[in-house]
């Protein structure tokens, strides 16, 4: 199934009020009453008002589908909203209406959406702060695919981080959304990366798809910890100067007692916590907690090692740093992301399914027709 591009069914007649260039009336959206499990997402025809001031209403192209989206599903994200929400952070699109006091952009110009939920739609009305251009030599899909990994990645790996020329830094999850765009930042700044994934076919893929040097791609296997050391005495190291961790779990020791003096844990995620099912296994969910790593901040005083935590949603919520940070990002970041799977929006949850299932690489896209 890697980076599978499974045909794309014929899509659904499209909303009727959708003609090209002008504002909807209503809108698809794929909505959830209550969070808890995937099987609950039903696409739904809603009302949509007119953009208010200060925004602009898009008709998307393309949706960046992310891990976050099948945990706020499912109920196990912090940020899940209470009640009937709608998942999805980034999107694609074109501008076809703007609000009063709307100055920078204009109708029909090509946009990459941020958001805070409300992604999962073929249109939405988006405050002016939280879009950007599409560069021009990017499709939708790559645009939908960029905003959230593309600005995590920078934040972990250049702003809490610190990764700098000649650092190693050991990525987990590098062939995943998140994983390419970190692995992209450390070739900007001459960094040296180790590529850690689970399967020993992403290994593969990364040494033929992205160049990568086998003795440092690592698998998450049962000689994980052996693993590292491998990497590390390829590199002639003693230790890792960042770590860049969303699998947390039995992924998070190894790695944490190979950090350098002065080196820096970025902790953004448990992937580990992710079950195969339509809703969370209590079971399994609780044996990890329980089995969760745990750190004594007086034992690392001695050790001069950094444990640091972070979640975009904060980042989205600082709007007057946005702009900033994305511009930061570009700059660091200035590929097009890799589109691993594409699916028709109508497909939403065969294609977090996959996302779900570990085995993708690089971004898993929801597609609508440009007409
Ligand atoms: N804090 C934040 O603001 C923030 C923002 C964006 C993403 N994230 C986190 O970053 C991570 C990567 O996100 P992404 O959207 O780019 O996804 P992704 O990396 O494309 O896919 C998730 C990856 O997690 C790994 N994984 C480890 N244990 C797993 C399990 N039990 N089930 C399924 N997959 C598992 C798999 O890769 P390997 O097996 O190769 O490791 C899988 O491909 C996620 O944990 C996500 O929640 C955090």
């Amino acid at each position: 199934m890697l980076g599978c591009m499974p045909p794309l069914r014929p899509p659904a007649p499209s909303n009727p009020d959708r003609s090209h260039g002008a504002p909807a009336r209503y809108r698809r959206i794929w909505r959830i009453q209550s969070a808890g499990s995937l099987a609950n997402l039903k696409l739904v025809t809603d009302s949509l008002s007119p953009p208010g001031p200060g925004e602009v209403q898009v008709r998307i192209h393309a949706i960046g589908l992310n891990f976050a989206d099948i945990f706020a599903c499912q109920g196990l994200y912090s940020a899940t909203p209470k009640g009937p929400f709608v998942p999805g952070l980034e999107a694609a699109g074109t501008i076809v209406s703007v609000g009063v006091g709307v100055t920078n952009r204009h109708i029909g110009e090509r946009v990459m959406v941020l958001t805070r939920f409300g992604g999962y739609a073929d249109a939405m009305n988006v405050p002016e702060a939280t879009l950007w251009p599409v560069p021009s030599d990017w499709s939708f899909a790559q645009a939908a695919a960029y905003p959230v990994q593309a600005l995590t990645a920078w934040y972990g790996i250049e702003r809490l981080g610190n990764a700098r020329k000649d650092s190693l830094v050991l990525v987990q999850s590098a062939a995943g959304g998140v994983g390419l765009h970190a692995l992209q930042a450390l070739h900007s700044l001459e960094a040296k990366p180790v590529a850690v994934v689970g399967t020993e076919s992403k290994r593969q893929w990364l040494i033929a798809e992205r160049g990568l040097a086998p003795e440092t791609i690592v698998v998450r296997d049962t000689q994980y910890p052996a693993n590292l050391d491998a990497a590390l005495r390829h590199y002639q190291a003693s230790g890792f100067d960042v770590v860049f961790d969303a699998v947390y779990g039995d992924a998070f020791q190894p790695a944490f007692d190979r950090l350098a003096p002065e080196g820096r844990y970025v902790l953004f995620g448990a992937a580990d916590f992710m079950g195969s099912g339509a809703r969370p296994n209590p079971l399994r969910l609780l044996s990890s907690w329980l089995r969760r790593p745990k750190l004594d901040p007086l034992a690392m005083i001695p050790l001069n090692r950094g444990l640091l935590a972070f979640n975009l949603i904060w980042l989205w919520e600082q709007s007057a740093r946005l702009p900033e940070s994305m511009r930061a990002t570009l700059a660091l970041i200035p590929s097009p992301p890799h589109i691993g799977a594409r699916f028709a929006f109508e497909q939403a949850i065969e294609a977090m399914k996959l996302l779900q299932s570990g085995q993708t690489t690089g971004k898993v896209v929801l597609e609508l027709p440009v007409e």
